[in-house]
């Protein structure tokens, strides 16, 4: 069976050859490439894990971006999507419907947003999902109210907690109890619970060294929770986590929702940090496909993905196969050096395989993702949040 989920002009050779052995080899690359098979291990693992636990599971789509990807994990039994920016909701949410998902999506934004226009596109998103935004300031509770007007349903805020990441979030009690008491005073607000995402505990390596400090992180979200509820508010909602602490945060007991991302494809830096610990069972999904375009020199080969295919920030990728006897180097933006010795010989056309260092901002420089079963492409999905980052 085929799968394409994509409105883009399908580049006819390989379309043609869909499902035949050796199809892989005529994709136009660099191109982003998704194995199937090891995508749907990955999605049922978190949400088998999830589902034992008795916790929600609600994915964060900013590792994918694509309404394939979030409509398998709404029909696996997410309770919804998590979404980094307004423009990633908006753009998820309208394909979903017109694909003709049906179940009204429920959508967290887990990131607050300022000005009065944000405000008001978060109040038009919320008229085609059932949204909830997180806020970390009084202020940002005025814009959101100001925007709503006095008509219509109520929208779903969560106060959101630095738990210890730094980059969001309100510091502690009592800056919490200031943003829920003014969510209370307004009437287009509804107070929903609390967020409390440790990003900065997601790549510890060691399980006893990431416990340890997500157990910190824990602690302070239950001191905001208890403050809250000391002072008669009710916290149906406790959402965080990620890929790397998805098992501690199951034991550690504070949160009743997870929004992890990249266990859909996992990367390099997340294989380097947890290893062989339970939270690093997901599969290798995402590769890029690079072909070898020149192979004059003795030591190494040049290959098509430069700095352009794929994200820099968690340093080089590794070459699949070849992860031992060959390195990969950047080599400028449109290319990259594989070196070779002994044991691995490369020549001009060869393809390769190349796990990404980072999966989400790699992903982002996609329009679609091949979906193959070894070497055969069997479809292809959009990436169709891709650039959302307003
Ligand atoms: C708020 C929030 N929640 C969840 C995640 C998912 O984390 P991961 O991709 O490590 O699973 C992220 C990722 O950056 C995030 O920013």
């Amino acid at each position: 069976m085929t799968e394409v989920h994509s409105r883009r002009p399908a580049f006819g050779a390989v379309i043609d050859q869909l499902g035949l052995p050796g199809s892989l080899r005529l994709i136009p690359t660099p191109a982003l490439v998704c194995d199937i098979d090891l995508l749907t291990a990955n999605l049922a693992r978190m949400a088998d894990t999830a589902a034992s636990a008795a916790i929600a599971l609600r994915p964060h789509v900013k590792s994918h971006k694509s309404a394939y990807v979030a409509r398998r994990q709404l029909e696996g039994g997410a309770v919804g999507l998590a979404c980094a920016k307004l423009s990633e909701a908006e753009v998820l949410v309208e394909r979903l419907l017109a694909d003709g998902y049906e179940p009204r999506i429920s959508v967290l934004l887990t990131s607050p947003i300022a000005g009065a226009a944000s405000a008001k596109r978060a109040s038009l998103l919320a008229e085609r999902c059932d949204l909830t935004v997180v806020v970390d300031h009084p202020q940002g509770v005025d814009e959101l109210s100001a925007a709503l007007g006095i008509s219509g349903n109520p929208l779903s805020v969560l106060c959101d907690v630095d738990v210890g990441l730094g980059r969001t979030g309100v510091v502690g009690p009592h800056e919490a109890l200031a943003v829920v008491e003014r969510i209370g005073q307004s009437a287009s607000l509804r107070f929903a619970g609390v967020q409390g995402y440790g990003g900065h505990l997601q790549h510890i390596a060691g399980r006893d060294e990431r416990r340890s400090a997500a157990g910190e992180s824990a602690h302070r979200l239950r001191a905001v929770i208890e403050t809250l509820e000391s002072n008669g508010h009710r916290i149906p909602l406790r959402t965080g986590g990620g890929t790397g602490t998805s098992s501690l945060d199951i034991e550690l007991g504070v949160l009743n929702e997870l929004q992890p991302g990249s266990y859909v494809f996992m990367d390099r830096e997340y294989r380097d940090a947890l290893g062989d610990d339970v939270e690093g069972g997901f599969a290798q999904s995402l590769t890029i496909a690079t072909t070898v375009i020149s192979a004059n020199r003795r030591d190494f080969v040049t290959v098509d993905a430069g700095l352009k295919a794929m994200a820099t920030d968690a340093g080089s990728p590794l070459v699949v196969g070849h992860e031992q006897e060959s390195q990969y180097h950047f080599f400028g933006d449109e290319h990259g050096l594989v070196s070779t010795g002994p044991h691995v010989t490369l020549g001009r056309g060869d393809r390769l395989e190349l796990v990404p260092p980072h999966c989400d901002p790699t992903v982002d420089r996609y329009d679609f993702m091949w979906l193959v079963r070894g070497d055969v492409v069997v479809g292809v999905a959009d990436v169709d949040a891709r650039g959302c980052s307003q």
